[in-house]
């Protein structure tokens, strides 16, 4: 195991001295169940915990508590229902239960963007750290696990000494979370890494505890202050993002000039320094994490008057924006210059596959600029469709594939989902009214739609481009 330690005199001394015995295996309750906290708290009681989850949403609780999970994550369903089975897995909305019953309570609710500017909203954080600390009455370590901007567990620090009964026989650590929605079972019981920001001994003790069977299969652990770990998961999103819109900047080139990014992508990627993840061109990033996260952070570093050491994240995000109207603008340009009453499939509204979360869709993005021009746009998605009916109410789906292209003028690839990538170029033009296609996310073999008649256009690569296969892990 890899661990990077604290000299001593980085952590106060106030509890030293006072240190109760560590649990060996303690009692966990996972507040907010949502992708993050359902998945944590699923993993942990697999893992062997005794875990306790609790959301404001009583209904989302009675899902969970059925033995269904609220949203699509591969492999969840079947973790929940053999937690469930062991009688270790249990579900609450009672802050005072969770609050006698836990010994580590980890918070995991939402930090969406705030309405009216790009900072975080802490409100849903605020809350659930404040509710649980004016119930808990004995010794226990609350450990903030949402993604928050650099400073808020100092805040937090003090909101719960002031709000607790036993004042700092409750404490607090922040552990960042890195899982990835589609392989977020995968991640959370084989991370990458775990990274504890704590203030004492005791805390990382727990922690430790909490998370024994990950660090004895050998997971790197890297401890840390409260700041570091805060900064951890915004400087990690921030550097993907910027992976991201770093090609996709080197696509706006290529179609200024006529070059392929495809294959200045491939040739990238063999340089081991480099290296081939985050580095696939298209429509960009979306969801519930990096764009919200990016902007949180030049938010946080304006406050902080170090904003001009994150002035770049802008273009990164600038960047990003414009691959959507880019996509509007190729499509448009396919059919002639105006999508006025033109019919166009739009497959796809997650923010990526193998998830059913449309949050800062890039895809549904796309379909509601290209309806506000006029064009007849029908989505489908695998999965998010009820997501995506319920937001947007005013566009049109379509129940399958097949019926999504019957009659387009162009097919729009937005999400890359198995099922669109694995369809075959002559099953679907034989439905569409004309054979064109925009590959949003570089995902199909051009080489082959071509072949079969259709016109092939995708971002940042020359009309007549060739297939080029992108060295990717197909997870990111
Ligand atoms: N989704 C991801 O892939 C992912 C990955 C890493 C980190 N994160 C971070 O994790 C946090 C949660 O993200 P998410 O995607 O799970 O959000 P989510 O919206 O799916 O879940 C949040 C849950 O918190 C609940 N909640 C709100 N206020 C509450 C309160 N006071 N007490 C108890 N429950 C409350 C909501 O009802 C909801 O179920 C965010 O900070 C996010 O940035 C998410």
């Amino acid at each position: 195991m890899t661990t990077l330690n604290l000299t001593p005199d980085h952590r106060p001394t106030t509890l030293v001295g006072t240190i109760p015995p560590i649990a060996e295996h303690p009692r966990l309750t996972v507040i907010g169940t949502g992708y993050l906290g359902a998945t944590h708290a699923v993993s942990m009681a697999v893992l062997g915990y005794e875990v306790l989850g609790v959301d404001v949403d009583a209904a989302k609780i009675a899902l969970l508590a059925s033995g269904r999970v609220p949203f699509y994550e591969p492999g969840l369903p079947e973790k929940l229902r053999e937690a469930l089975d062991t009688g270790r897995l249990r579900f609450t909305t009672d802050f005072t239960e969770a609050a006698e019953w836990g010994d580590v309570h980890f918070i995991c609710v939402g930090t969406p963007q705030a309405h009216d500017s790009n900072a975080a909203d802490l409100t849903y954080v605020d809350r659930a750290f404040a509710t649980l600390s004016s119930a808990i009455t004995r010794r226990a370590l609350i450990v903030g696990k949402s993604t928050v901007p650099i400073g808020t567990a100092a805040r937090l620090t003090e909101l719960v000494r002031a709000s607790s009964p036993v004042g700092e026989r409750v404490e607090l650590a922040w552990n960042p979370e890195f899982l990835r929605e589609g392989y977020a079972v995968e991640d959370t019981l084989h991370p990458d890494r775990l990274v504890f920001g704590v203030q004492s001994e005791w805390a990382e003790a727990q922690l430790r505890a909490a998370f024994r069977p990950i660090l004895d299969a050998g997971t790197p652990l890297v401890i840390a202050d409260l700041a570091t770990a805060e900064l951890v998961k915004v400087a990690a999103n921030s550097f993907l993002a910027t992976k991201i819109s770093y090609i996709n900047a080197m696509a706006e080139v290529c179609e200024a000039t006529g070059a392929d990014v495809n294959i200045l992508a491939s040739a990238l990627a063999y340089d081991s320094r480099i290296g081939s993840r985050f580095l696939k061109p298209g429509l960009g990033f979306g969801g519930g994490c990096l764009p919200k996260d990016i902007r949180a952070f030049i938010h946080r570093a304006e406050e902080l008057g170090v904003g001009q050491a994150v002035t770049f994240l802008r273009e990164v995000d600038g960047i990003n924006q414009r691959r959507r109207t880019r996509t509007v603008d190729v499509i448009r340009e396919m059919v002639g210059g105006s999508l006025e009453g033109v019919p166009v499939a739009a497959l796809g509204a997650a923010f990526k596959p193998n998830s059913d979360d449309i949050r800062d869709a890039p895809a549904l993005d796309v379909a509601r600029m290209l309806s506000a021009e006029g064009a007849i746009v029908t989505i489908y998605d695998p999965e998010a469709m009820p997501n995506a009916r319920r937001a947007y109410p005013e566009l049109s789906f379509a129940p399958s594939l097949p019926e999504a292209v019957r009659g387009a003028e162009v097919v729009a690839l937005l999400t890359e989902w198995a099922e669109f990538r694995e369809a075959r170029p002559d099953d679907l033009g034989r439905l569409v009214a004309h054979r064109r296609i925009v590959d949003g996310r570089h995902a199909l073999n051009a080489d082959e739609y071509r072949a079969r008649g259709w016109e092939y256009r995708a971002l940042g690569r020359p009309v007549e481009s060739r297939t080029v296969e992108l060295l990717s892990d197909a997870r990111d």
